[in-house]
């Protein structure tokens, strides 16, 4: 089956992905790009083109500056609320109907695999839709809104913070180890719309290496990851994610 955009989907890759009883995907910012969310890599733009995310996204920045920080991320959960999944997101959720055991690991604090339709999702970095204390790391659900800039949290009187991961934090332990234990024992695990330079998320391709799955990349450009990878999918994944889900499982299977 030809992709619209590329090379046709290996046959060897479509038959191992169809006997596949165990698949890990793991998404970056790519996977977002095609519904408008700029990636990481990408210039930063309007007002913020004067900082970057490494700036930003610290426990340090936001004590240095938490109404900065505090604003960057209602900026872009404003943004995400504006944009809507694009085929990517979707053909991933048509992937776990069929698959008998599927884990979506992902990057992204975006939420769109969720609004999407995906139930096993893996959030390694937090969600931007969600708000926790900063002294208490316990997520808020409800605070009062006086126009304090952080809002402050209703037992402590702390800062309150998106509730993602940041540079120099710690990730959730307990998703890591499910998205390790996932990847150790997949036959597939694809690497979508990721630079591969992030770890410990990076670092999950090798635990499926090592567990001798097949591991496909899909992603217009090269990564650190692509010469190791059984099969580079070229391309966005809005496009050769649904191709793929069409070459497997017939075009009823493609939502
Ligand atoms: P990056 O911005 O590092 O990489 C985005 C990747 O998506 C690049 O490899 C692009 O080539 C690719 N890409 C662009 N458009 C695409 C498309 N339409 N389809 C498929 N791929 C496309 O974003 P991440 O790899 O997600 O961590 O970054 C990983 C982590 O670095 C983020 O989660 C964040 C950041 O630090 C934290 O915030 C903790």
């Amino acid at each position: 089956m030809k992709p619209a955009s590329g090379p046709p989907i290996p046959i060897n890759l479509v038959e191992r992905v169809r006997s596949a009883q165990s698949i890990v995907v793991l998404t970056g910012a790519g996977v977002s790009a095609e519904s408008g969310v700029p990636t990481f890599r990408d210039a930063q733009t309007g007002l913020w083109t004067n900082y970057r995310p490494e700036d930003l996204a610290t426990p340090e920045a936001f004590q240095r500056n938490p109404r900065l920080v505090w604003e960057w991320y209602a900026m872009r959960r404003e943004k995400v609320l504006t944009v809507a999944p694009n085929p990517g997101h979707r053909a991933l959720v048509a992937m776990e109907r069929v698959v008998r055991e599927f884990l979506l690991v992902t990057q992204n604090v975006d939420g769109l695999h969720q609004r999407a339709g995906s139930r096993q999702v893996c959030e390694l970095h937090g969600n931007i839709g969600r708000t926790k204390c900063f002294q208490e790391n316990r997520v808020i659900e409800q605070w009062v809104d006086d126009g304090q800039v952080p809002p402050r949290c209703p037992q402590c009187g702390g800062w309150l913070r998106p509730d993602v991961v940041w540079f120099n934090e710690a990730l959730p332990k307990a998703e890591l180890i499910r998205a390790t234990s996932a990847s150790r024992r997949c036959q597939v695990f694809f690497s979508v719309g990721t630079s591969a330079m992030v770890y410990p998320a990076a670092g999950l391709s090798q635990e499926a290496f090592e567990a001798r799955a097949v591991v496909v990349e899909i992603n217009p450009q090269p990564t650190p990851l692509t010469e190791r990878a059984h099969h580079f999918l070229q391309g966005p994944s809005g496009v050769i994610l649904p191709e793929l889900v069409r070459a497997v499982w017939g075009e009823q299977a493609v939502p």
